[in-house]
């Protein structure tokens, strides 16, 4: 595989993002266009894409808040979002289904997180399903337990790295 590149997203990469998501997340869960692209828009410096060979093959995107709460669904379109709360949430992580387990999106996490820590944030949050909990420990995550959300209709672990 050629190198892929880590970079900061650009409004053009809206539809490839898009795409991703859709194939990545249940219907019930993943974010639609309109929501990615208010992230992208509103958030840049909170949303980072893998691209290889001109084309984006992953995703993570985020608001920021001073809340420790974020099972508000609202927040998803970043109502709420405030660039200078000291939390950064993850909304999405996601790789194109082609270019799984070849540790791309843990190069994506760990950057991520020090882009996070670069920015002056104190933590990094988000919402996993138990499957996900080991692997997010294994970049460093803590499990705050089972979150009091019911997005999608799934249980959720509320996963927290400190800065
Ligand atoms: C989760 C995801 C981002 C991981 O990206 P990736 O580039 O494939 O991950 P890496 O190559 O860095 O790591 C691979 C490891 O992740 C773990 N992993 C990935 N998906 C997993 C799952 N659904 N359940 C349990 N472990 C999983 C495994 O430990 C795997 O190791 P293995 O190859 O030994 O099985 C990717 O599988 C994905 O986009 N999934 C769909 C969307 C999703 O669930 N995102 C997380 C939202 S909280």
């Amino acid at each position: 595989m050629t190198k892929y590149t880590i970079r900061m997203v650009d409004p053009d990469d809206l539809t490839a993002c898009h795409t991703i998501e859709a194939l990545s997340f249940p219907a019930a869960e993943a974010a639609w266009a309109s929501s990615l692209e208010k992230r992208i828009n509103t958030y840049p410096e909170g949303f980072m894409v893998a691209e290889l060979d001109g084309r984006v093959i992953a995703q993570v995107n985020s608001g920021s808040t001073c809340k420790d709460d974020i099972t508000d669904e609202e927040f998803k379109q970043l109502i709420g979002h405030d660039p200078d709360g000291g939390n950064i949430v993850i909304f999405s992580l996601s790789v194109h289904p082609q270019y799984r387990k070849l540790g791309i999106g843990g190069k994506l996490l760990d950057q991520f997180v020090e882009h996070a820590r670069d920015m002056g944030k104190n933590k990094v949050l988000l919402l996993c399903k138990e499957d996900l909990v080991n692997y997010y420990a294994r970049h460093g995550f803590a499990d705050g337990g089972v979150s009091a959300s019911t997005h999608g209709g799934a249980v959720w672990h509320e996963m927290f790295l400190a800065l």
